[in-house]
C-alpha cells in the first residue's frame, strides 16, 4: 500500500490538472454514516421509500421525520476531516482543480475547496415548494412537521433526491471536468449510482489515470481504475498530499 500511496503522490506532482470524486466514504470519518454497507443508511431505510422525489411529494411530513430531521443533526455537527483537507491544500497548491461530490454535506466547501461540483445539492439550504423562498437548513423550526414557509409552502433541502435530475449545469461542470483531467482520484465513492458513477468512465476514456481510494474494490477497480489503495480516506489522502508537497519541495531544490 505504502508503494501505491508513493506512486500516486508522484502521478499528482507530475499531473497538471487534477481532479477529485468523492462520495459518502469521504465522509465516514466525520462522522457522517455512508448509505451502502456497514452501518449504512440504507440498511434502516429503504432509499425508494424514504429518498425518492415521490415519497417526499406524498408523505413530506413522513420523509422529514425518518431522514432529514436525523440528517440535520448529524451534518451540522460534522467537520472536515483529514481527507477534505487534503484536498483543499492540493487545490491551494495550484494541481487539483474541481472536486466532483455526490455529497450534501458542504464539507469540501468547509476545509477551503474552491471548485467543487455538488452533483446531488447540498443540505445547507430549503427551498419553499410554493414560492421558491430559501432558508438555511440550520435556522428552521422543526417544532412543526413538515416545516413551513411564511406563505404556507412546505419546505424541501436543496437535495437531489431519487427521481429527479442532476441539474443540467452541475452535471456539464462535471463531465468538462472529468474529460480535462490527467489524474482523477475517486475517495470514498462505491460507484454504483449514476450518472455520478460515469465520470471515471469519462476520465478513462479522455487518457487520465483514474486512482480509487476505497477500503472495499467497486465495480471500477480492475477496469476503469489503474489502481485501488484499499484503506481509509482521511489517512490515505493525508500521506498523499505529504509525499506531493515532498517531491515537489525536492524538485524545486
Ligand atoms: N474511507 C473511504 N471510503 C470509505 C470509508 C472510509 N473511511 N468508509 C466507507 N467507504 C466507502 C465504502 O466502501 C463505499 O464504497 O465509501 C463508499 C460509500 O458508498 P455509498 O454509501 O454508496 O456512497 P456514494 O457512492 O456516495 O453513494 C452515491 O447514492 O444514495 C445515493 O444520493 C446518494 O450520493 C449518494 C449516492
Ligand atoms: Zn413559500
Amino acid at each position: 500500500m505504502e508503494d501505491l500511496i508513493h506512486k500516486t503522490a508522484r502521478l499528482i506532482a507530475d499531473s497538471r490538472h487534477v481532479v477529485a470524486l468523492t462520495g459518502a466514504g469521504i465522509s465516514v470519518e466525520s462522522g457522517i454514516p455512508p448509505f451502502r454497507g456497514p452501518g449504512g443508511l440504507w440498511e434502516k431505510f429503504d432509499p425508494m421509500e424514504v429518498g425518492h422525489i415521490q415519497s417526499f411529494m406524498r408523505d413530506p411530513e413522513k420523509v422529514w421525520r425518518l431522514l432529514i430531521s436525523e440528517m440535520r443533526d448529524v451534518l451540522m455537527a460534522a467537520k472536515p476531516n483529514p481527507a477534505h483537507l487534503g484536498l483543499a491544500r492540493l487545490e491551494e497548491m495550484g494541481i487539483l482543480k474541481t472536486v466532483i461530490t455526490q455529497n450534501v454535506d458542504g464539507l469540501h466547501q468547509t476545509a477551503g475547496s474552491r471548485d467543487v461540483v455538488e452533483f446531488h445539492g447540498n443540505f445547507a439550504w430549503l427551498r419553499c415548494l410554493d414560492c421558491g423562498g430559501r432558508v438555511r437548513t440550520v435556522e428552521v423550526d422543526l417544532s412543526q412537521m413538515p416545516p413551513r414557509c411564511d406563505c404556507g409552502g412546505i419546505f424541501r433541502p436543496e437535495c437531489v433526491f431519487f427521481g429527479e435530475m442532476i441539474p443540467p449545469l452541475d452535471l456539464d461542470r462535471a463531465q468538462i471536468a472529468a474529460s480535462s483531467c490527467d489524474v482523477m482520484l475517486v475517495v470514498g465513492c462505491s460507484a454504483v449510482v449514476q450518472p455520478a458513477a460515469y465520470m471515471p468512465v469519462i476520465a478513462r476514456q479522455s487518457g487520465a489515470v483514474v486512482i480509487e481510494i476505497n477500503p472495499e474494490p467497486t465495480p471500477l477497480t480492475g477496469r476503469t481504475s489503474a489502481f485501488l489503495i484499499q484503506g481509509k480516506a482521511g489517512p490515505t489522502v493525508e500521506k498523499i498530499v505529504a509525499g506531493v508537497t515532498r517531491i515537489i519541495a525536492d524538485k524545486r531544490r
